[in-house]
């Protein structure tokens, strides 16, 4: 890649922008997509209010509407787990990639089927309903939209670094990598309740591969 900023970086399942905004910040031109116009629109409000320019846009990370070798950098967060074909996605993703361009993506394994971790999150349930109803029932609702889909999502209860490692390598990125994010986790469990923390034992990962 071309040294440290103005990269074309892309943001897949950008959402509200979070990383997009975060590369913006520091110099590069950014692109966020998204499946969802209701979050485009939430991003480009989150980008107006920090005074950052972002060219945001509707599409599908398994057909993205770009140009091959666009990028230098594509990035995604929390977005593996929600695909129907991770495997088309990924193509994509080297499709649009520059020669040497780089794919970072952060996930977590959210809906590990273990049974320690199931006990975890039946406990961290019990704890929500008691202490905030409110939380409780979204994740009963987040629950009950998933429920039909879950099967048809081959990430779902296995977004593991093992997993998206082997995924990488196999769709022929290189110098494929994984990493726990113990720094970020440790952060983000100042702020998050305890029944997250509860349910969400150290999931966070980033993933990292070339293409060649
Ligand atoms: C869990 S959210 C993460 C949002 C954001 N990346 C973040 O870190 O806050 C997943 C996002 O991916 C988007 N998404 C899901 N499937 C998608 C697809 N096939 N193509 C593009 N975006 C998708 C959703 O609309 C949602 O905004």
């Amino acid at each position: 890649m071309n040294g440290n900023r103005g990269l074309n970086v892309l943001d897949v399942g950008t959402g509200p922008g979070f990383l997009a905004l975060i590369f913006a910040e520091m110099d590069h031109q950014v692109t966020g997509v998204d499946i969802s116009k209701c979050m485009l629109d939430k991003a480009k409000e989150n980008a107006r209010a920090r005074d950052l320019e972002v060219s945001f846009c509707h599409g599908d990370a398994e057909a993205l509407p770009f140009d091959d070798e666009s990028f230098d950098l594509l990035v995604n967060r929390y977005l593996l787990w929600t695909l129907p074909d991770p495997q088309m996605a990924i193509d994509e993703w080297v499709r649009v990639l520059k020669p040497n361009g780089m794919i970072l993506a952060i996930d977590g394994a959210w809906f590990d089927p273990a049974l320690a971790m199931r006990l975890r999150r039946g406990l961290s349930k019990a704890i929500t309903l008691i202490t905030d109803r409110r939380r409780h029932l979204f994740y009963s609702v987040f629950g009950q939209y998933y429920k039909p889909i879950r099967s048809e999502l081959p990430l779902y209860g296995d977004t593991k670094p093992h997993r998206v490692r082997a995924l990488l390598e196999d769709r022929g990125l290189s110098n494929v990598s994984t990493v726990y994010l113990k720094e970020v986790q440790e952060f983000q469990n100042l702020h998050n309740p305890l029944p997250y923390r509860i349910a969400h034992k150290d999931p966070l990962f980033l993933a990292m591969g070339e293409k060649y």
